[in-house]
């Protein structure tokens, strides 16, 4: 009979036991637990602030565009998981507006729905300017699965976040390059899209995914396709910092400073027999101050279930060997350029037609100096040799 009583007490002592670790562990749960944190302004909408989640605000048009919102007194997150922007972009945000509930940063995967929900439930957005992809046409085809899943796919989870949370504008970075290879010049918004790789492709799936959701909702929404984007901001703070590795992808801007530097030995422009004035290809470059004030008209311009389409370029071609000549003006160094045969895929001329951004949003394009737009950028490049990593010291912060 006495046989039962120690295994009854070493039952009493595991039961405690047990109910001790649970405790502690509901404890520990509580304490990460995201409701138990204290709401912050982020987490509040406040009557005459807007906050708008800027995706991909690590990158180069995403900071210009955050900088900007938070000039204007709108209050920003930025999500960004850094695979291709730069932390000392956010840092130096963080730096010009420590004020609470005006500027955080959120790093995290877009990918990842799960934990996008949670960054839309934990935030009052009012708006989202959505950047975040990958951007760059040769990659895209080597690898188009990751065009389709970092833009396509990505999109969607942003619009499923934004519907289950109510939020109600979308500002969404598109491309010329959806248009592909139009023969009529310049691209109006009614030119077919007809993408040639899968950069345009998946940006045109996310487009119509976003215009089909639309049609069923009250969401204000905006499709800026931009053209050719050069330049950085004129105060030096912010600039255009890819990865290394990109640079084989890379634009013609960056292969410009990067040939003034000496990092590479030339410019190489391909093709000088197209049917153009000079023989090389025509391009629409778009300065990124016009960019993102395109950007903040198609905000304050955005009306609950109206959708607004918008070619945003200056609506003026430029040929590549103009572009050489600005670069080799803009950087003070005379740069070797090699001419070689066309590369398979680029198309002759493409620029916009602006007129309908103009008559709807009142927006023009006033960047317009190929040249100083480089030379803005190139200040930037000189005095951060090394990117965001280390800045020259003495290279007086970028200038003004
Ligand atoms: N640069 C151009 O000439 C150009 C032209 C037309 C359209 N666009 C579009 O503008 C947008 C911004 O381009 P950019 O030139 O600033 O590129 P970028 O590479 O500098 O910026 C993109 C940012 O998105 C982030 N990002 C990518 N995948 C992510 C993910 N899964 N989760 C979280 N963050 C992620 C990257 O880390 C990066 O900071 C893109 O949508 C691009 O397609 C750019
Ligand atoms: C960024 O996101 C991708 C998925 O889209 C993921 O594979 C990658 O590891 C992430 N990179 C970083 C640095 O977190
Ligand atoms: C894009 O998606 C792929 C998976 O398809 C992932 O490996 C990659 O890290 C993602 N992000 C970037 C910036 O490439
Ligand atoms: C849009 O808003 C109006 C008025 O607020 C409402 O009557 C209508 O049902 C809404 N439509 C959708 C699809 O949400
Ligand atoms: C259009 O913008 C200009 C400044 O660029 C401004 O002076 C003008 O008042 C604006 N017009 C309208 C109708 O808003």
């Amino acid at each position: 009979m006495d046989y039962a009583d120690p295994k009854k007490k070493n039952n009493f002592v595991g039961k405690i036991l047990m109910a001790a670790i649970l405790t502690a562990l509901c404890i520990l749960m509580l304490k990460q637990s995201p409701d138990f944190n204290p709401p912050t302004a982020f987490s509040r909408h406040e009557p005459g602030v807007t906050h708008v989640l800027v995706t991909g605000g690590a990158g180069y048009i995403g900071s210009h565009a955050a900088l900007r919102l938070l000039k204007d007194s709108y209050r920003v997150t930025i999500v960004d998981n850094l695979s291709r922007g730069n932390l000392g972009a956010v840092r130096i945000l963080q730096e010009l507006f420590p004020e609470p509930g005006r500027f955080q940063f959120i790093y995290a995967d877009l990918g990842d729905a799960k934990v996008v929900h949670k960054i839309f439930s934990q935030n009052a957005f009012d708006a989202v300017m959505h950047f975040a992809a990958v951007a760059y046409v040769g990659e895209s085809t080597l690898d188009p699965l990751k065009y389709y899943h970092n833009i396509t796919s990505n999109t969607l989870t942003v619009l499923e976040a934004m519907a289950t949370r109510g939020v109600p504008t979308l500002i969404y970075s598109s491309t010329c390059a959806t248009y592909g290879e139009p023969e009529k010049m310049p691209i109006t918004e009614e030119t077919p899209q007809q993408p040639i790789n899968p950069y345009g492709k998946a940006k045109k799936m996310a487009e119509e995914i976003i215009l089909d959701f639309h049609k069923n909702s009250n969401m204000s929404v905006m499709i800026l396709r931009y053209f050719n984007v050069i330049g950085s901001d004129p105060n030096g703070r912010l600039g255009e910092a890819p990865r290394p590795e990109l640079r084989e992808h890379g634009r013609i801007s960056g292969a410009c400073f990067d040939a003034a530097r000496g990092i590479i030995p030339g410019l190489k422009v391909r093709g000088i027999d197209y049917k153009t004035a000079d023989g090389t290809c025509i391009r629409d470059y778009i300065d990124v101050t016009d960019l993102v004030d395109a950007h903040v008209k198609a905000l304050e311009k955005a009306r609950p279930g109206k959708v607004g389409i918008y070619n945003v370029g200056t609506g003026r071609g430029r040929s590549v060997k103009e572009f050489v000549e600005a670069c080799k003006t803009a950087t003070g160094v005379p740069i070797k350029v090699d001419f070689l045969p066309r590369r398979p895929g680029d198309y002759a001329e493409v620029y916009s037609d602006p007129t309908k951004i103009r008559n709807e949003l009142n927006w023009t394009a006033k960047y317009t100096d190929l040249q100083e737009s480089l030379q803005i950028a190139w200040r930037w490049q000189k005095s951060h040799l090394n990117g965001y990593g280390l800045s020259v010291a003495g290279g007086g912060g970028g200038g003004g």
